[in-house]
């Protein structure tokens, strides 16, 4: 992680600066699952607290296995990683592109571990409003040797798009020696997706195609990290000959045993966001001061008319403890955009009530 990169979930600075206990800050700028991390994790971790004393398996063995019989594909396609974050940085390290492709707004880790990595970076914009990909242009600028990142369900806008409307160009892509990088962070929220899911073209030997996805997000262990890569097993040996085999702690690969096998967090978490999307469109309805963007997960994009109206709210909301994402750092999206996670059905509704609260006693917009 580039401690440069602007990103959500900065519970602690606030809690520094308002001088109180992080556990007092409601964040909604980091897209964690609020039911997580699953009580069967607790457990497990509670018990597994001294096998710190040992190495972590630097093979992953376990996590693995476990992977392997859920994505159904060959443990040796598996890749682990401290956090997704980790991972995109392996890829663009060991795949060595001569230039990342960008679809931006974009994830912003993508640029720094470029940056990181030395690779030039070339940014397509997505198209304005539906944030549709442009597979077009990426076909006209992509040239062989390249790596194209793609985000599906994307970040920050949270659409999510079929995987068949994007086969073909996938495919004429990798045709052509471009490689590419698909990033389903938050595939776990969504729920047909069988239907959005390009990891069966990850699997084969010589694919192009990398697949990384991230579980601290769905198990609400960002501060533990995991995540895993499913890609080429020959690529993937090379790379784990490599890398730091520790970067995944012990207790990390003990989370993920048991949160990817917990069925029922996966139930609970599917009938609460369904609600919490359902409730988000009755909430933020139509209205002359913003507009809501159409998402398939569990964060949302809002757009204030008045830059003003964003930067004063953000800031009178961070004053109560509330924390926003303010996107227009992101490339592409500019001024006025909120990235807000969806959070339970009780903090959704504080959200909204201490908006519509703050609203009259702002200065009037420009
Ligand atoms: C699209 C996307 N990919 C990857 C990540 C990194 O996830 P992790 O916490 O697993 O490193 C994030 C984190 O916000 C993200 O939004």
């Amino acid at each position: 992680m580039d401690s440069q990169t602007p990103h959500g979930g900065q519970v602690f600075r606030l809690a520094r600066r308002l001088n109180r206990p992080a556990s007092q800050i409601l964040d909604f700028s980091a897209n964690i699952n609020p039911l997580g991390p699953p009580s069967s994790m607790r457990e497990a971790l509670t018990s597994a607290f001294d096998t710190i004393r040992h190495y972590p398996d630097s093979t992953h063995h376990d996590t693995k296995a476990i992977l392997a019989r859920q994505v159904d594909c060959d443990p040796e396609a598996i890749l682990i990683g401290n956090g997704a974050a980790e991972l995109i940085d392996m890829v663009i390290r060991y795949q060595n592109p001569h230039r990342v492709i960008v679809l931006d707004p974009a994830f912003g880790e993508y640029r720094a571990a470029a940056k990181r990595n030395r690779v030039p970076v070339v940014s397509v914009p997505l198209h304005q409003e539906s944030f549709e990909t442009p597979w077009h242009d990426i076909l006209s600028i992509a040239q062989p040797g390249d790596l194209v990142i793609w985000n599906n369900p994307h970040n920050p806008s949270g659409r999510c798009f079929s995987r068949h409307t994007v086969d073909a160009s996938i495919k004429a892509l990798t045709e052509r020696g471009i490689f590419l990088m698909i990033d389903e962070s938050f595939i776990d929220f969504v729920s047909d997706r069988e239907d959005v899911s390009l990891l069966s073209l990850a699997t084969s030997p010589g694919s192009l195609v990398t697949v990384v996805r991230s579980l601290t997000k769905y198990y609400a262990i960002p501060g533990l990290r995991c995540g895993y890569a499913v890609a080429d097993p020959d690529w993937i040996r090379r790379v784990e000959a490599l890398r730091d085999g520790w970067s995944v702690n012990q207790l990390a690969q003990v989370a993920a045993h048991v949160g990817l096998l917990d069925h029922e967090f996966a139930e609970r978490t599917a009938r609460w966001l369904s609600e919490s999307q359902s409730q988000i469109e009755t909430l933020w309805t139509a209205s002359p001061q913003y507009i809501r963007y159409r998402s398939s997960v569990n964060f949302f994009l809002l757009r204030w008319i008045h830059e003003k109206t964003s930067r004063q709210l953000s800031a009178s909301l961070e004053a109560e403890g509330i924390l926003v994402r303010r996107a227009d750092d992101f490339i592409g999206l500019g001024p006025g955009y909120w990235r807000l996670a969806i959070r339970t059905l009780d903090e959704n509704v504080r959200l909204y009530r201490t908006v519509q609260a703050l609203l009259p006693n702002l200065d009037d917009p420009p």
